[in-house]
């Protein structure tokens, strides 16, 4: 099966990581808009115009699976997405929502939802999570993490400082961090030990592997997957980035 993997640009290679250790698919077509990264800061017509885009990308590629890698895409476009698909299109809110169903009992935990402020403006995590039972949701943009991240900022005091930035006014601790943006479980080890041990962080790659396993009848792969990287500027660059963090 040759499964697409779409990301407004790099960061979705944090979820193809999970994809790869899987081992459930034997193809993978990465596909980031590397032109015109960041969405998270772009309109809900900009967003779904782009996304639609990138589908017509992934049909002449025939995948069998499309894996909505970009959790703004997934807030916005998903719908519409799958209406234009001739193959299924998962994204990765509902997958984040199960793996906090799978960890936490408690309905009344306390979820905080870190996202780029399109994906907070959408408030997807938030309606998804009161439909299932919790409570205790908080909603945060955090969008300087990302050009950090892409600056290859994982831990330090620039980053700390950041974290104070968004989270010194925090009103409690959380129980759970959704790590609702495709670049922040590269900070995800800083992002532990800021919040502390008990914090359960929810990875969108991990969630939508998990997914997979359970709702679509997929076995494990043994031989290597072959990976093939597209981008809509500088798939040098995307290629570099890839061998740095898969
Ligand atoms: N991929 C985006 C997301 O997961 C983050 C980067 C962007 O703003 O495009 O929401």
């Amino acid at each position: 099966m040759r499964l697409g993997v779409f990301d407004s640009g790099v960061g979705g290679l944090s979820v193809l990581k999970s994809l790869l250790h899987a081992k459930l698919f034997k193809e993978y077509i990465y596909y980031g808009d590397t032109a015109r990264v960041p969405y998270g800061v772009k309109d809900k017509d900009t967003i779904i115009k782009f996304s639609l885009e990138a589908l017509e990308f992934f049909k002449e590629k025939k995948v069998d699976m499309l894996i909505i890698a970009c959790n703004t895409v997934s807030a916005y476009a998903l719908e519409i997405l799958r209406a234009n698909a001739p193959f299924p299109v998962l994204g990765v809110i509902d997958a984040g929502v199960l793996a906090v169903k799978n960890s936490l009992k408690d309905k009344n935990s306390n979820i905080l939802v870190i996202a780029t402020q399109a994906t907070v403006n959408s408030h997807a995590y938030k309606q998804a999570l009161l439909q299932e039972g919790f409570l205790k949701v908080e909603e945060k943009a955090t969008g300087l993490f990302v050009p950090m991240v892409e600056e290859g900022i994982f831990h330090g005091n620039f980053l700390n400082a950041a974290f104070e930035h968004y989270f010194k006014g925090l009103e409690f601790k959380p129980s759970a961090l959704i790590l609702a943006c495709t670049h922040f479980p590269l900070i995800a080890q800083a992002l532990g030990e800021y919040f502390g041990a008990n914090v359960k962080l929810i990875h969108s790659g991990e969630a939508i592997a998990l997914q997979l396993q359970q709702e679509f009848d997929l076995k494990t792969i043994q031989k290597e997957a072959t990976v093939k990287f597209y981008a809509s500027s500088d798939v040098k660059k995307l290629e570099r980035i890839a061998k740095l963090w898969l």
